[in-house]
């Protein structure tokens, strides 16, 4: 099959490094790049680290407010799959790049794969879940990461085409969390190395959610000031003013706050932390993998199936209750392995070859 793969934010390139390498295998693939992350340690460094092929388009799209990105996204889109004609277009997650691909392909009859299909908060206020709902509904094919995931899209009448295949986000984690960790490559703000201290928080928080005003992520990073051990914080480009301005004004100096890291040293900062407080999918279901205990500073749970014996808890941007999360101590039954073995993209690979025949 002729297969188009549209990427365009992080989370995307981390699981097209692990759908790309076995998709490649048996049809040709054609990879697009929406320009949606841009600057070098949000996108090249994650093709140039994990292998991911070059884009064969790149459309440049970023920015604006969601309509425009999303609008513009379509209208490059539709261009490249007039042009290549592909029997399928694979997407992942629930961006705007994920929306706007799933958008353009089923207007033009393209049968449309959704990876990491079925997860729902509950709240359309979420922009993330107005296009995850949006792709599964449209989707001819849901791969699913989780049963929970599964069981709520046979209960939106999505069964027959939906499968749980486990999390491709886990295939990526297994394959370069075993890989050594040489010189960690962490820039401050103004790109001068830092030393990783022996003992660190590992910190993420870019959501809309915790960032639209001062007030949440200073509640967040007074909590992690507070704390025994300084907290490595690595910064969304969007974050990066906002972070700073609020560290000098109330002078949170057990707080390091880096540029965005790449793939290898974001999973080695995670299996090496005390502990990990973020608003990130990606990353606390990673904490779950490395049994790094988590708290995930949202109102909805992600991924519940990490919300068990205290491994991820749910916290209010309030440093109180973030600190009492983080003052609890989590247990591990590992025989819970609610992700799946790591081998998602076989499996996709397995299904979408039995399907091959079967177009819309
Ligand atoms: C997007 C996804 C979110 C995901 C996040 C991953 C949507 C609706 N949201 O949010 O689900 O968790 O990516 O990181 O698609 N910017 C830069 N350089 C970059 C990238 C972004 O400066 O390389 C700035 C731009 O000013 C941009 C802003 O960050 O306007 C926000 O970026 P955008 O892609 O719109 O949303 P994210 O917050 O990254
Ligand atoms: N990540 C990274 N560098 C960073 C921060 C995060 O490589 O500076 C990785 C992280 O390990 C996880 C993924 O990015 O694999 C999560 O993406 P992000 O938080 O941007 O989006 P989300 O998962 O919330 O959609």
């Amino acid at each position: 099959m002729k297969i188009v793969t549209v990427v365009g934010a992080r989370p995307q390139f981390i699981k097209a490094a692990a759908g790309s390498r076995q998709l490649r295998k048996e049809h040709k693939e054609i990879l697009v790049h929406t320009g949606q992350h841009f600057d070098d340690n949000m996108s090249a460094v994650f093709f140039r680290e994990m292998g991911i092929p070059e884009p064969d388009y790149n459309l440049g799209v970023s920015g604006g407010t969601h309509g425009q990105m999303t609008a513009k996204m379509l209208t490059g889109i539709e261009e490249i799959i007039q042009k290549e004609q592909p029997d399928a277009m694979l997407v992942y997650g629930d961006t705007n790049s994920t929306l706007a691909a799933g958008l353009a392909a089923v207007k033009l009859r393209i049968p449309v794969i959704h990876v990491e299909a079925g997860n729902r908060l509950g709240t359309l206020d979420s922009p993330e879940e107005v296009n995850r709902i949006t792709t599964d509904h449209i989707a001819t094919l849901d791969f699913c990461a989780t049963e929970d995931a599964l069981l709520k899209l046979q209960r939106e009448g999505l069964g027959d085409r939906s499968y749980c295949v486990g999390n491709i986000m886990y295939d990526s984690f297994l394959h370069f969390a075993d890989l050594p960790w040489g010189k960690a490559d962490i820039v401050d703000f103004d790109g001068n190395p830092i030393i990783v201290p022996d003992n660190y928080y590992y910190m993420t928080c870019h959501r809309q959610e915790n960032t639209y005003s001062d007030e949440p992520l200073t509640e967040i990073l007074f909590a992690m000031n507070s704390l025994d051990s300084p907290t490595i914080y690595a910064v969304h480009p969007r974050n990066h003013d906002r972070a700073k301005r609020i560290c000098e004004k109330n002078g949170f100096r057990n707080i390091i706050l880096t540029q965005p890291v790449g793939y290898l040293d974001s999973v080695h900062l995670t299996k090496n932390a005390k502990k990990i407080v973020t608003d990130s999918g990606g990353l606390q279901c990673e904490a779950f993998y490395a049994g790094v205990q988590c708290v995930f500073v949202l109102d909805y749970a992600v991924w519940p199936e990490t919300m068990v014996n205290n491994r991820n808890q749910l916290a209010k941007a309030d440093h109180i209750d973030i600190l009492e999360k983080l003052g609890k101590q989590q247990t591990i039954d590992p025989e819970y392995q609610p992700f799946g073995d790591g081998h998602a993209a076989v499996k996709i690979c397995e299904i979408i070859g039995k399907w091959e025949g079967n177009k819309l």
